[in-house]
């Protein structure tokens, strides 16, 4: 027999099962947030499937393929019900959920009814906001006070609010506010202690992003990004989130063209074939097609969705194949198509001897509805990191990120079966199964009878 060496009995935890409710919040309760919230009040009700939740729908193989087991995700890992979300936010503008929904159109009005009252009885809490950071959007629900720092004991004191009047004592925080400006990591943002004098300081290199992100570490709530912006992804939160045991995690759902260059070009280069060029382009017309026609916001989005080629081509490794390639990635806020964005990419390719061919991928998405079941993915695996004593940066969930957040002396991996692999091997490793890895030659070299075994064993 060859021996066992795929499991880690040291890494495995002992995952209580959740007891009570669970608090959500959600800073920005725009198309996604209120996607998500709706998306789930219909589950509850059984109204709609929560389609692309891994949590919801997917198995997951145990053991091995002569012996294999597929438990649903859910039932195999203890995760919390969505019976038990309680939702609270904040946002600049004062709509409920009903209202906000009902604005950004992603779910059509009669979808909407049953969960009306539901719906409506989530109003937003006032945010903190700052026109600097998101030149494009104005409002009326925010908060006021002299200092940062003040600005975050504000949102501190409104988690532990939320969290008492509710009975709640888990909570997770995930950011569907707008994208904010371009920042980069500044001196501010090295150490928690620079941090916190730069809360009091005013520091303009500190976002209201940053301000929840300290807030929600601060509270014990775990914090995943959905924007591209810094938020979280600075050493000053990497600490804290370490100090105080949270789980966070980011940047940037991974959702419509982003999410088909990462399916497609991994495969392109797995076959070796090279790329000229790859020309990305999208009509969107939601507030978030809004926020992103200011070139500040925008510059913050392209870093982001232009990171993952080179991270999957390794032009340094393969310059022949990819050292020339000419990316380049376009958005255009279009009213007209509200949440339902159209997105082209031509992609020039090169084979055998060099010669050309095209590929075009003209994807009809909704933007909110491939972001949803990704905001309900990573409350319930955030929740579940936390329970299971996981802190810090949780790179297993890169699987939902353009962006994905990683230990500063790592490169991310963006291939998402990569991705899902390793996600899958997580829950594995954290529930004491064996890991994956799919080499297989164990089922041939393991036994020298394994033929004499089968002999009379056929599949038509
Ligand atoms: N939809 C997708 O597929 C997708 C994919 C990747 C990333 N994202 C990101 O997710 C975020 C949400 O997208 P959306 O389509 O819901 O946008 P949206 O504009 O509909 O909603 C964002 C909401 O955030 C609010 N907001 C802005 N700054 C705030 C602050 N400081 N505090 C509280 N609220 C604030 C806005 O008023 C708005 O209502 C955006 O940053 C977007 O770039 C979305």
């Amino acid at each position: 027999m060859t021996q066992q060496t795929s499991y880690y009995p040291e890494l495995a935890r002992k995952i209580h099962s959740p007891q009570g409710a669970l608090g959500v919040l959600l800073p920005g309760m725009g198309a996604v947030s209120t996607t998500f919230i709706a998306g789930t009040f219909l589950a509850r009700k059984g109204l709609a499937a929560p389609y692309g939740s891994l949590t919801q729908m997917q198995r997951i193989r145990l053991g091995k393929r002569t012996d294999p087991r597929f438990p649903l995700i859910k039932e195999f890992v203890p995760l919390s019900d969505l019976k038990s979300f309680v939702f609270g936010g904040w946002d600049i503008y004062k709509d409920n959920c009903y209202e906000s929904a009902k604005k950004a159109s992603v779910l059509p009005g009669e979808m909407l009814d049953p969960i009306k009252k539901e719906m409506a009885s989530i109003s937003p809490m006032s945010a903190v906001f700052d026109r600097r950071y998101v030149k494009n959007l104005d409002g009326p629900n925010v908060k006021r006070a002299r200092t940062k720092m003040d600005f975050a004991h504000l949102l501190i004191r409104d988690i532990e609010s939320f969290k008492k009047k509710n009975g709640i004592k888990r909570t997770v925080m995930v950011w569907c506010g707008s994208t904010e400006i371009y920042l980069e990591k500044k001196k501010v943002h090295d150490s928690l202690a620079l941090f916190e004098k730069g809360l009091k300081e005013n520091s303009s290199e500190i976002s209201p992003s940053m301000i929840y992100a300290y807030a929600a570490l601060m509270t014990g709530t775990p914090y995943a990004n959905g924007a591209p912006n810094l938020s979280c992804d600075i050493p000053a939160l990497w600490e804290l989130a370490q100090k105080n045991r949270v789980p966070i995690a980011g940047k940037d759902f991974k959702t419509g063209q982003t999410l088909m260059k990462t399916i497609v070009a991994p495969g392109l280069k797995a076959r070796m074939l090279g790329l000229h060029g790859w020309f990305s382009t999208n009509i969107l017309g939601n507030r978030d097609g809004e926020v992103l026609d200011d070139p500040g916001s925008f510059k913050t989005k392209e870093v982001s969705k232009a990171s993952v080629l080179d991270a999957i081509l390794q032009p340094d490794l393969y310059p022949k194949l990819y050292k020339e390639l000419y990316h380049k990635i376009r958005i255009e806020y279009y009213p007209p198509r509200g949440d339902s964005k159209e997105g082209w990419d031509n992609i020039d390719i090169f084979g055998w001897c060099g010669l050309p061919m095209q590929i075009k991928i003209n994807f009809l998405c909704r933007d909110s509805i491939l972001a949803a079941p990704v905001v309900l993915d990573l409350v319930l695996f955030m929740d579940l990191a936390k329970r299971a004593g996981l802190s810090g940066i949780q790179e297993w969930l890169s699987f939902y990120f353009k962006s994905p957040m990683c230990r500063a002396d790592l490169k991310p991996e963006h291939a998402p079966f990569s991705q899902h692999l390793k996600l899958q091997n997580t829950l594995r490793i954290l529930m004491g199964e064996e890991v994956l890895d799919h080499s297989g030659l164990d089922y041939y070299e393991a036994k020298n009878s394994v033929i004499e075994e089968l002999k009379g064993h056929h599949t038509y």
